[in-house]
């Protein structure tokens, strides 16, 4: 009995004693372990008469249950003196920066797009959107270029092989035809901008089968020629970020518009012989212009007395090219790495308009 007394005040103060997890396992392992104290009484309980294991019973087991419970709670005690310890030690700085995520780069294309869509939102122009697959009466008939007419012909037309409601389906070969959408489904005046993709059948060093065009459109009373010069030069001098920006106006032919203009912007040689924007050494055609045609408005249901104004389109990538200093146009679209890194934007650098027009 005293034995007994003697023997859990010992393995009380060796769980009290116990500073480890380890220390504590191996006074656990020394009393309840096969070969332990309190097991070996537990077993003796075998070879005693009822009478006595009805006194000795309730007290070894007493013990065994005392101890457990004091090496339960000194685990406990342990464990969170531990993580404790842990959570003083390992401290988390929550003021040091990330660690760097790879981040992407906006393409050239993308960039120029939304420079694009801003210069021309400060002018007041909204961004208007046409399908790529698109019918021939968009691309051609309504903009005054019938069946026949050599225009088609010239465009390398990507014709799919199947009508649909009747009307030849292809992949629109310039943003023109966005022109038609918009007079036909809104009321004028207008005043637009319409970004995106175009294709043709064409592929060398400066064309590629896909391509990025930028019309423009202003519809409204009392439009001439005057509004079209200011608009492209505000435009020229803001996108080439040069005050010194010249623009030169040659007669040209474009069915949809009459009188119709090629516009150039000078350009001058730098100490290495590169060109320059700005100045008129020389000159560099960068897009095609005109005074909207009166077939042109007229398809559109619209009275080409009432009203009238101008349109202008241009290469996006070609703006690119100019801009940020690339020769090769198939680069653009190769998805090269490496070509991404050096020409690509970073993706915080510049505000874009609410999400971009995308590329
Ligand atoms: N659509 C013409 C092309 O792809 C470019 C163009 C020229 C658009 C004159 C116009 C314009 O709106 O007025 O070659």
């Amino acid at each position: 009995m005293s034995e007994m007394t003697d023997l859990k005040a010992q393995l009380l103060a060796e769980i009290a004693a116990a500073t480890s997890l380890e220390a504590l396992d191996a006074v656990r392992v020394a009393a309840l372990g096969k070969q332990g104290s309190v097991s070996a009484l537990l077993k003796s309980l075998g070879g005693m008469s009822p009478d006595e294991r009805q006194v000795q019973g309730p007290l070894i087991n007493g013990l065994r249950e005392a101890v457990t419970n004091a090496i339960a709670d000194r685990k406990a005690a342990l464990e969170g003196a531990a993580l404790n310890a842990r959570l003083a030690s390992e401290k988390l700085d929550m003021t040091l920066p990330a660690p760097a995520f790879p981040a992407g780069s906006v393409h050239p294309v993308s960039q120029v797009m939304d420079e694009l869509a801003e210069i021309f939102a400060d002018l007041g122009f909204a961004v208007a959107t046409g399908p790529e697959v698109e019918d021939d009466w968009h691309n051609f008939t309504a903009l005054n270029i019938p069946e026949s007419h050599p225009a088609r012909a010239m465009h390398d037309t990507f014709y799919f092989p199947d009508e649909v409601d009747g009307k030849k389906m292809l992949l629109r070969t310039h943003t023109s035809p966005v022109q038609i959408r918009t007079m036909m489904s809104q009321k004028p005046p207008f005043r637009i901008i319409a970004p995106g993709r175009v294709y043709r059948s064409d592929s060398d060093a400066t064309h590629t089968p896909m391509f990025h065009q930028i019309e423009g459109l202003v519809i409204d009373r009392g439009i001439h020629m005057g509004h079209l010069k200011w608009t492209l030069e505000t435009f020229l001098k803001a996108f080439f970020e040069r005050d010194d920006v010249v623009l030169r106006m040659r007669p040209s032919y474009f069915p949809f518009t009459e009188p119709s203009a090629e516009v150039d912007v000078g350009f001058t040689r730098d100490k290495s012989g590169r060109r320059v924007i700005g100045g008129s050494e020389g000159w560099m055609e960068v897009l095609g212009s005109g005074m909207v045609h009166p077939k042109v408005i007229e398809a559109c249901g619209l009275d080409p007395n009432e009203w009238q104004g101008f349109a202008f389109g241009t290469g996006v990538d070609r703006l690119a090219m100019l801009k940020y200093g690339m020769d090769d146009l198939r680069a653009f679209f190769d998805g090269d790495l490496r070509w991404l890194k050096h020409y690509g934007f970073a993706a915080l650098d510049v505000p874009t308009l609410s999400g971009g027009v995308g590329a």
